[in-house]
């Protein structure tokens, strides 16, 4: 039986032993504004909370996105702005790998930016054929320091900095061929096969798989995400960045210097 709840513009739903969390400001494709970190950390805490639940799906509203990432519409260019904005939105990012039950992202479009971030702090990631992964901060000016202090063990150093520095955008397809996701299904299949896997963990002895995920998550280490807070904010304070992050605004193509 479901039973729904809503913070702020995240969505809470619980269908047996998943909790199933949705973005839900689409037509902002979702990207991470107030509403949405703030709802995301109160589903989290809820999920963490409720002993019936086991396995947690996150998901996006709408057909396009899952997340385009930071709310470029807030940036703000001055140090203290940065300092406070990185080091939030790393904490953001960084929650689906420390609550400990596991996390599937089931990316029903973009996985942009911060969206593509937070899915690769999921445990798995099933995507719809229709999602397109990308971290083009690259093209602000900026970077993106989770993926980058993840991607290395994921996919390797080559294909790492390449999608880092370049933003390429791919496809479903090619994020499997990379390793980057579990399975690539049908667009109209992507909730039930998330909730299949979530099943699935869910039937097995929950203190092993707790303990999986902690064992796991020993490889992350700590320091990556200490130096891109302390490193990314200084970013803000370049000038290519304002164009970058001017130009999206005015959807524009930046001019950089
Ligand atoms: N922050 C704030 N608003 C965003 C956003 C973001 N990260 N991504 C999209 N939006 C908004 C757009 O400004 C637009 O708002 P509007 O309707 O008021 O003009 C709306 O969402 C739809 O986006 P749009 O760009 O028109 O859709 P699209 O299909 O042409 O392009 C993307 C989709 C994902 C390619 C494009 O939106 C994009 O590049 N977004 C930014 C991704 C990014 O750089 N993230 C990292 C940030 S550090």
């Amino acid at each position: 039986e479901a039973n729904s709840m809503q913070f702020d513009r995240v969505n809470y739903e619980t269908h047996g032993t998943t909790a199933l969390i949705t973005f839900n400001e689409p037509d902002k494709l979702n990207a991470l504004s107030t509403g949405i970190r703030s709802g995301f950390c109160k589903a989290l805490d809820q999920a963490r909370h409720d002993d019936d639940i086991r396995v947690i799906i996150v998901t996006g509203a709408g057909d396009k996105s899952f997340c385009a990432g930071a709310d470029i519409s807030g940036f703000e260019f001055t140090p203290s702005y940065a300092k406070n904005f990185i080091d939030e939105v790393l904490d953001i990012l960084a929650l689906a790998e420390q609550i400990n039950k596991p996390v599937i992202a089931a990316v029903n479009g973009y996985a942009f930016g911060g969206g593509f971030e937070l899915s690769i702090a999921c445990d798995f990631i099933i995507a719809s054929e229709q999602a397109k992964f990308a971290v083009p901060e690259i093209q602000l000016g900026l970077l993106p320091g989770f993926a980058i202090a993840r991607l290395n063990k994921l996919i390797g150093r080559q294909q790492a900095k390449y999608l880092s520095m370049t933003g390429t955008k791919l496809s479903a397809e090619e994020a499997k061929d990379l390793g980057l996701i579990l399975k690539v299904v049908p667009h109209e299949q992507l909730l039930t096969q998330a909730f299949a896997l979530a099943d699935e963990l869910a039937s097995k002895p929950q203190m092993a798989i707790r303990y999986a995920k902690s064992i796991y998550n020993r490889e992350l280490g700590g320091d990556e995400l200490t130096y891109a807070k302390d490193v990314m904010p200084f970013l803000f304070l370049d000038d290519d960045t304002k164009e970058g992050v001017t130009a999206f605004r005015e959807k524009r193509k930046p001019i950089f210097k």
